[in-house]
C-alpha cells in the first residue's frame, strides 16, 4: 500500500521537527512526500490541481505534516484543501477519488501535552483542536485515524529529535488498519 505524504510549514527555513520528520518519511519505500511550499512557495493560488489530485492515485494513506500555529492548519495546506479537493473530485457528482483512503494527521507543537488537555489551558485534547480535519476526512469518505502529535517541539534537542523520527518511522510503517481514531 503506497502513502503520500503532504507536508506543509510556512516557514521552512526556521523548522526544526518538521523538516526532520519530512526526511524521515523520504526515507521509506512506498511514500512519496509532497512539500507544498517546496513546490509552490506561498502562492495560495499556484496550485498544480491535477498533479496534486494524480498524486492521489493508488495510495491507501494519506498523511499530512504540518506544525500547529494558532491551533489551526497552515495556510498552505489549508488552500491545498480548498483548491485540490474540488467538487467533482474529493465531493459531489462522481467526487469519490478519496473515499476508502486514510487520512492519517502528524503535527508537531510548541505546547506541553498537558496543554491539550481538559485540564490544560486550552481545554482541548490535540484530537479536538484538529476536528476540522476529522470532519473533512469523514465528509470525503475517508477514513481517519487518531492524530499523532509530538508535543514541546519547538527547539528540540537530538535526542528528543530522534524519538519523534523513530515514532514516525514505526507509524508509516505499520499497515492502516490499526490506530483508527474516528
Ligand atoms: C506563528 C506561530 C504560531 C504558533 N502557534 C502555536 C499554537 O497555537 N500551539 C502550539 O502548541 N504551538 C504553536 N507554535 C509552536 C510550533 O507549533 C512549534 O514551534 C513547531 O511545531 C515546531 O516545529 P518546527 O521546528 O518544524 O517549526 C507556534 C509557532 C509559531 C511560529
Amino acid at each position: 500500500m503506497k502513502t503520500l505524504v503532504i507536508v506543509s510549514h510556512p516557514y521552512p527555513e526556521q523548522s526544526l521537527v518538521i523538516k526532520a520528520l519530512q526526511e524521515t518519511a523520504k526515507s521509506l519505500p512506498n511514500v512519496q512526500v509532497r512539500n507544498l511550499e517546496t513546490l509552490y512557495g506561498h502562492d495560495t493560488q499556484a496550485f498544480n490541481v491535477a498533479a496534486e489530485q494524480r498524486a492521489h492515485d493508488g495510495v491507501g494513506r494519506v498523511v499530512y505534516l504540518f506544525p500547529i500555529h494558532w491551533f489551526n492548519l497552515t495556510p498552505m495546506l489549508k488552500a491545498y484543501l480548498n483548491q485540490v479537493w474540488g467538487y467533482g473530485w474529493a465531493f459531489g457528482r462522481d467526487g469519490n477519488a478519496l473515499q476508502g483512503k486514510q487520512m492519517q494527521v502528524v503535527v508537531s507543537t510548541g505546547a506541553t501535552a498537558h496543554t491539550y488537555s481538559a485540564d490544560g489551558l486550552i481545554h482541548s485534547n490535540i484530537d479536538e483542536v484538529l476536528t476540522p480535519m476529522k470532519a473533512s476526512a469523514l465528509y470525503v469518505g475517508m477514513t481517519y485515524a487518531k492524530p499523532v502529535a509530538f508535543f514541546e517541539a519547538m527547539g528540540a534537542g537530538a535526542e528528543k529529535l530522534a524519538g519523534f523520527k523513530a515514532a514516525l518511522h514505526t507509524l508509516l510503517s505499520a499497515p492502516t488498519v490499526q490506530n483508527t481514531g474516528s
